[in-house]
């Protein structure tokens, strides 16, 4: 039997009674279910590896080999690490509130990531709900962010800094993303990529950008999730935002599948 608890009123839930590595149609659908009332989606004590979570993922779309992300098994290309932590150099990106990949013209629809190696104690996951983040502006700015697009550009993140990358040129999406499938309007800038808002002049985009930066990072919004060894998350990066808290300092290993999308309109 499927069990959805809810986490918050407003997002996150945790799904228990299934099985990952043998899904029913039926799960599926209670999945997708909950996946789109509540936004991301939490399992527990599954037993996952790299091919088992691609299989996964391709139950609710097309898995993609990330640009910026190295395969840990050649076999399956379409799941990368994330690392941190430990003697190496601390990838502190993730500590930024952020949707993953909006640098690209069709950024992915949702993320699974899976625990691999955890701290001892410390590095939740915090999820926030850009559709209650939009709500909650006045009238008068939500009308002029609906009609507005703003620029996104990877080469403002340090974990992405590289060799310039030919294939992602900085590419404008609607400040207001309607999401394809509820038709609900969630706000859809970022601090990771989000350079500028068009048409406005620097010093105004320098104001109001961060203003909605920090809107999105209101506790009104979020849930948090607390990983353990065989913890599962799905979230959609359509309307959430999240954020990875670097309070640890020994090494956290997650592996991560994203899902192909589409362009944000
Ligand atoms: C991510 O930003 O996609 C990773 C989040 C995490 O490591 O918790």
């Amino acid at each position: 039997m499927v069990r959805v608890d809810p986490l918050t009123p407003l997002i996150g839930a945790e799904i228990f009674g299934v099985n990952l590595r043998a899904l029913s149609e039926r799960d599926i659908v209670a999945i997708s279910d909950a996946f789109a009332e509540h936004f991301v989606v939490f399992f527990r004590d599954q037993s996952l590896d790299d091919r088992t979570q691609r299989d996964f993922a391709a139950c609710f779309g097309v898995p993609q080999q990330f640009a910026f992300g190295r395969p840990v098994d050649e076999a399956v290309p379409e799941v990368h690490a994330i690392t941190s932590g430990g003697p190496g150099p601390k990838v502190a990106n993730a500590d930024i509130w952020h949707t993953d990949a909006t640098f690209m013209a069709t950024p992915p629809m949702g993320t699974i990531l899976r625990a691999v190696e955890l701290p001892p104690g410390g590095g939740d996951t915090l999820f926030a709900n850009m559709y209650a983040a939009y709500d909650a502006l006045s009238s008068r700015l939500q009308a002029m962010l609906d009609a507005m697009t703003a620029t996104h550009d990877f080469t403002k993140s340090t974990s992405h800094r590289q060799p310039r990358h030919t294939d992602f040129p900085p590419v404008s999406h609607p400040v207001v993303r309607t999401h394809p499938v509820t038709g609900r309007k969630g706000l859809f800038v970022n601090r990771i990529f989000t350079v500028k808002l068009d048409g406005l002049s620097d010093r105004e985009s320098e104001v109001l950008l961060p203003f909605l930066c920090d809107h999105v990072q209101s506790p009104d919004f979020q849930c948090r999730f607390r990983w353990r060894p065989g913890s599962v998350a799905f979230w959609d990066n359509r309307c959430t935002q999240h954020y990875a808290v670097a309070d640890y300092e020994s090494r956290r290993v997650m592996h991560r599948v994203v899902i192909d999308g589409d362009a944000p309109r």
